[in-house]
């Protein structure tokens, strides 16, 4: 169940071309599970920013010194991003959370190879941490435009059976993208389920190699959201559901977390004349 809580940041730090904060927030990271994310208030009380902005949380605490902390990753895109990527320990930071839905974890030991583009790497390292914990053999995957923007490779160094890294301009790792190596990885790792996490067009592509292979895939999506509660349907897209009807389904309250092959990739950006409810 959701909270709203007033929270107290107790650490900002850059990582890279990031901001990692870390925010006192009991309530939330009880509940927390890999791929859920918060909705956070921007700007302060005085802010005409009234829409709250979502990040996937990076780790969620439950106990410790604050009864319950929260981290999240924030990569400056506009306004809001630029004002959390200002705050300072000690600044109240309202947050709702958490919400969507989780990754699905497999129910017997199998290899799972995570992928993640740019900030989008964040949530995997929960699901890292839960997935070893049904005692799967995890591999990374992790891509972004340029070193300072591929996120957690020291931790997935540390943690992983392995770990690669692609950057588009070649500064750490392979020149290209996640995608472009994928084939190999997949191969090479031997894995049952692919988790990826990161921009759209990434996302399509990394289920589409996925598929191609057999080897489902879970993807979470970033969709534009405007309350992230699931009132304000703006950050609906077309997704098939098990009785193989299209709906154009919430990403924030049914997701973020989708099934590769149920989303309608083609069709992003419209409602399809076949979607329930659609006036053809
Ligand atoms: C489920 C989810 C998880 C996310 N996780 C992260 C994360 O871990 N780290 C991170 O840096 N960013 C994350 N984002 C993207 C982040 O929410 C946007 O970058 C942020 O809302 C932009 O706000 P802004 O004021 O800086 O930009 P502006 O462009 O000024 O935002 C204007 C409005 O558009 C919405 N918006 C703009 N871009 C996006 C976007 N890409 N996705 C969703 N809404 C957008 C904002 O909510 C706001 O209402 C996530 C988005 C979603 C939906
Ligand atoms: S963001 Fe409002 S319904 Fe999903």
């Amino acid at each position: 169940m959701p909270v709203q809580v007033r929270g107290e940041v107790l650490h900002r730090r850059r990582v890279g071309a990031y901001h990692l904060l870390e925010v006192a927030a009991g309530g939330i990271a009880e509940q927390a599970r890999p791929g859920q994310f918060v909705a956070v208030s921007v700007g302060g009380p005085t802010s005409s920013m009234l829409l709250r902005r979502s990040f996937a949380l990076y780790r969620a605490t439950p106990v410790g010194m604050y009864a319950g902390t929260v981290q999240f990753v924030v990569g400056v895109h506009g306004r809001g991003t630029e004002w959390l990527a200002g705050v300072r320990q000690g600044d109240p930071l309202d947050l709702v959370g958490p919400l969507g839905t989780p990754f699905k974890l497999p129910t017997t030991p199998v290899g799972c190879l995570l992928v993640g583009g740019g900030y989008g790497s964040a949530p995997l390292f929960s699901l890292a941490e839960a997935l070893r914990g049904r005692e799967c053999k995890v591999d990374f995957l992790l891509g972004g435009g340029s070193a300072d923007r591929v996120f957690g490779e020291l931790e997935a160094k540390r943690t992983a059976g392995s770990v690669t890294v692609t950057t588009d301009d070649g500064s750490a790792g392979t020149k290209g993208t996640v995608v472009d190596v994928l084939p190999d990885e997949l191969e090479r790792t031997g894995a049952l389920a692919v988790y990826a996490c990161g921009p759209m067009g990434m996302l399509r592509a990394v289920g589409t190699v996925a598929d191609s292979y057999g080897v489902p895939c879970q993807v979470a999506v970033e969709e534009s959201m405007a309350c992230g509660i699931g009132v304000c349907m703006t950050c609906v897209l077309p997704v098939v559901g098990d009785d193989g009807l299209t709906r154009m389904t919430r990403s924030c309250v049914a997701g973020p977390v989708f099934p590769h092959d149920r989303v309608r990739w083609d069709d992003l950006g419209t409602v399809p004349a076949d979607a329930f409810g659609a006036s053809s």
